[in-house]
């Protein structure tokens, strides 16, 4: 099942070479420890360890988010049922912390991770809160709410994936910390450009099915900025004509204010990197990472 959601092979074992995903997590670890002085090499454990614990936590996400696909074929859950990938998700979890542990700086880097761990779980609880919450009135979802819920759900792990790598390249904490908070700022940055994908992406080329956010009624970016717009709280709710619901949303201003906002997170990221001083050339290369991440597809 891990092999699976690797793409490294088909349901009965075959070998496959499906989609891994884009490897964003791992490349941050790995640029993260070069940022610093290190070599490529001193990131590769952390690189391992984040990437591990993204695929757990996709493993279990797309079980709470009742999704059939992802990275172009069905979910762990869909192809194997939902015990064994909750199982699948706990042995990649497993794996992660024994290669950190592993490393000569186990103490550190465990406890960094386990931050950012519970950081995620609080997201996705919250997230998870937040479709339960009405769409209009006192309790209606505020922006605010969700930057917090979108830094923890996505940014933590970001912010890990670069603070590791600083970590295990022997860097000062002070580094360590900026480079954790450009990941959780950019974290904000592209949970709110995989909300607009997830409503006007293309399938085809996110590998996730279109409007299942909407079906969901997931409180997303796009969606809150725009519910002052007639008609479209009550469209939300029933949840069954997504199409007609992302028109009225991007009339109302829903897709260019996340765009907007991503823009301001992406800033605030790369602001974060001129805190500490870091290596040019992998400074360089990060700073192209992180514009790709919140520019894909735009
Ligand atoms: C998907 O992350 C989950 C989110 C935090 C939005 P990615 O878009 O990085 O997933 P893969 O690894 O490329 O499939
Ligand atoms: C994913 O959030 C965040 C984590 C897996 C922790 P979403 O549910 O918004 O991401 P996708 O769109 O399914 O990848
Ligand atoms: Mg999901
Ligand atoms: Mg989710």
């Amino acid at each position: 099942m891990a092999a699976y959601s690797f793409g490294w092979c088909e349901v009965g074992g075959a070998s496959a070479a499906a989609s891994g995903g884009k490897g964003v997590r791992q490349a941050l670890a790995v640029l993260g420890a070069e940022a610093v002085g290190a070599p490529a090499r001193a990131g590769v454990p952390a690189a391992v360890a984040v990437e591990l614990l993204h695929t757990f936590s996709l493993v279990h996400d797309d079980i709470m988010d009742g999704d059939t696909a992802r990275r172009g074929r069905a979910t762990a859950w869909k192809a194997y049922g939902t015990g064994p990938a909750v199982l699948a998700g706990d042995a990649l979890f497993a794996l992660a912390v024994e290669t950190l542990a592993d490393t000569g700086h186990g103490p550190a880097a465990v406890r960094l991770t386990a931050r950012a761990l519970g950081d995620l779980v609080r997201g996705q609880a919250d997230d998870l809160l937040f479709a339960e919450r009405p769409w209009a009135g006192p309790g209606r979802v505020r922006p605010a709410e969700y930057r917090a819920m979108a830094e923890h759900k996505t940014g933590a792990l970001l912010g890990c994936a670069l603070g590791l790598g600083a970590l295990l390249g022997g860097a000062p904490a002070a580094a360590v910390d900026a480079l954790d908070r450009a990941g959780r700022h950019v974290g904000i940055a592209f949970q709110v450009v995989d909300d607009v994908l997830g409503i006007w992406g293309d399938p085809a080329v996110t590998g996730k099915p279109v409007h299942a956010d909407l079906r969901e009624r997931k409180k997303t970016y796009p969606v809150l900025v725009a519910l002052d717009a007639p008609g479209l709280a009550q469209l939300l709710e029933t949840g069954d004509r997504p199409a007609e619901a992302a028109a009225l949303i991007e009339e109302a201003g829903g897709r260019t204010a996340a765009v907007t906002e991503a823009r301001r997170h992406l800033d605030a990221a790369q602001a974060s990197l001129d805190e500490v001083p870091l290596e040019t050339a992998a400074l360089h290369e990060l700073r192209r990472l992180l514009d790709f991440l919140v520019r894909r597809d735009l």
